[in-house]
């Protein structure tokens, strides 16, 4: 071990008790029990929320006679300065004091006496954390929403543009039928649209106050529970203490909403891989975007879609970290909470991250329309449509075309040509009652125009849906 605190840590002590909670103590804890124990490390991060919290805490205090009218100024005008201290990097963190409640709290007393020590008056740091802990989770959503929304907007752009522009739809990664690229991008924007409706749903059902919860059985104080939710934007306060603040399911819907997401954005991630890569080279990726290798002077690597593409296996493990944390906890707090954080923080910058750089990705991409037209032709992907032909035109039972059909592929293959350069004779020694007019089935454009069903790929189709996007979603803001 290099570090020299830790060499002598298991049986030291710190010669001072916690002066906020430390009546109690005779002795400060080893040090290592100071270094498993504290958090403020990482939950700095909730300064906003917890003064957030504090001034509405106030407020309410000093409504219900709690606080006077001084008081609660000084509170106020206490945590302006230390925000203020915050904000410009002024402020200096001590591990001593665990946490960031304890933090502001005892800098609070430090600056204004008295008031500072009313301030936590029918109040636990077990409601405080569950509260900060879902403010910044709600602004994490928002956020998150926002930029997906944005992503989607950016899609539909695209989608719009190459609404007509025909590149082969795969199925097991083989050539299956021909669809338009803009189709190919709007599949992702229903995607991320439901990843919205997730996140949405998510946010509505955290959105409830566990403050004045107290440390778990509620408080004798006659606070108003009803003011705090209001000030902070709450729809109601939570109903029983027991579960307010011990219970992070809030943050485990978020960190699931968000796996399925990063599952949805390594998709369409390793889908950009795929089409930059000189074998299918279906698109060029912006300087932006991509690095160069330091030994390959003609390599361009698309680093941003890899590493989008591998994010999912973080934001997961943060998913399946905190769900592992909160299994068999018995009510109500226990310390094994305040590892609900790290995992949270993390798969939201992952998830930030990585909406930044594929939209950046999508706006920046370039199709070779002409390269992908060509491969939309190729494989015989127009196959469906001769036996569709076979069906309406004949009257034949789908089975019996479809059998006719993988002859005349074979045909053609044979002959090493496509389904469109045989022969009307060729085609009839397979199928006599054949005429002219497959022909016109037989090409991408006509493959694609036909698939007009809902849903379906057919340009005017896709413009149309667009369309939809575009307005919709612009017209959010
Ligand atoms: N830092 C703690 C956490 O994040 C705050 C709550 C501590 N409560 C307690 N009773 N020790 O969970």
């Amino acid at each position: 071990m290099n570090n020299s605190k830790s060499d002598n840590n298991t049986q030291s002590t710190s010669q001072m008790a916690n002066p906020q909670w430390g009546g109690r103590f005779s002795g400060g804890p080893a040090a290592i029990m100071g270094e498993i124990n504290a958090s403020i490390a990482f939950d700095k991060q909730l300064w906003r929320q917890d003064i957030q919290g504090s001034l509405a805490h106030a407020a309410m205090l000093c409504k219900v006679g709690l606080l006077t009218k001084e008081e609660e100024n000084d509170i106020r005008k206490g945590l302006g300065e230390i925000a203020a201290d915050i904000e410009a990097g002024r402020f200096e963190f001590s591990e001593a004091l665990e946490d960031i409640h304890m933090n502001i709290e005892s800098r609070l007393s430090d600056k204004i006496g008295e008031a500072g020590k009313r301030l936590h008056t029918a109040r636990s740091r077990n409601d405080q954390v569950a509260t900060d802990f879902r403010l910044w989770v709600r602004e994490a959503i928002d956020g998150i929403i926002e930029q997906t929304k944005s992503l989607m907007l950016c899609l539909a752009r695209q989608a719009l543009a190459y609404h007509n522009v025909p590149m082969p739809g795969f199925t097991h990664l083989q050539v299956a039928q021909p669809v338009t690229f803009g189709h190919h991008l709007l599949a992702y924007v229903e995607m991320l649209k439901r990843d919205v409706s997730r996140l949405e749903d998510t946010r509505k059902r955290l959105n409830e106050c566990p403050l004045g919860s107290a440390a778990l059985a509620g408080t004798s104080f006659p606070i108003d529970r009803h003011m705090t939710a209001e000030l902070l934007g709450f729809d109601r306060p939570t109903a029983n203490s027991l579960d307010a603040v011990s219970d992070r399911d809030f943050a485990l819907e978020f960190l699931s909403a968000l796996s399925i997401q990063a599952m949805h954005l390594s998709r369409l991630a390793e889908e950009i891989v795929q089409w930059a890569s000189a074998a299918f080279n279906f698109i060029s990726l912006s300087d932006g975007f991509t690095t160069g290798s330091s030994i390959m002077p003609q390599k361009r690597n698309p680093d941003a879609a890899e590493l989008v593409r591998a994010k999912i296996g973080r934001i997961t493990g943060d998913f399946i970290g905190l769900l592992t944390v909160m299994k068999g906890l018995p009510l109500a707090y226990a310390k094994d909470t305040q590892e609900d954080k790290e995992p949270v923080f993390d798969a939201t910058r992952a998830m930030t991250l990585s909406l930044a750089a594929m939209e950046g990705m999508i706006r920046d991409l370039k199709p070779h329309e002409q390269r992908m037209r060509e491969l939309a032709g190729a494989g015989f992907s127009t196959a469906t449509d001769l036996a569709d032909w076979l069906v309406r035109e004949l009257r034949l039972p789908f089975r019996t075309a479809h059998h006719i059909t993988g002859k005349l592929v074979s045909l053609a293959e044979a002959k090493n040509c496509d389904l469109a350069d045989l022969s009307l004779e060729e085609m009839q020694t397979v199928e006599p009652h054949i005429n002219e007019t497959v022909f016109s089935v037989l090409t991408v454009e006509a493959s694609l125009s036909s698939r007009t069903s809902v849903g379906g790929t057919a340009p005017q189709n896709v413009k149309a849906q667009a369309e939809h996007w575009l307005s919709h979603l612009s017209s959010k803001g």
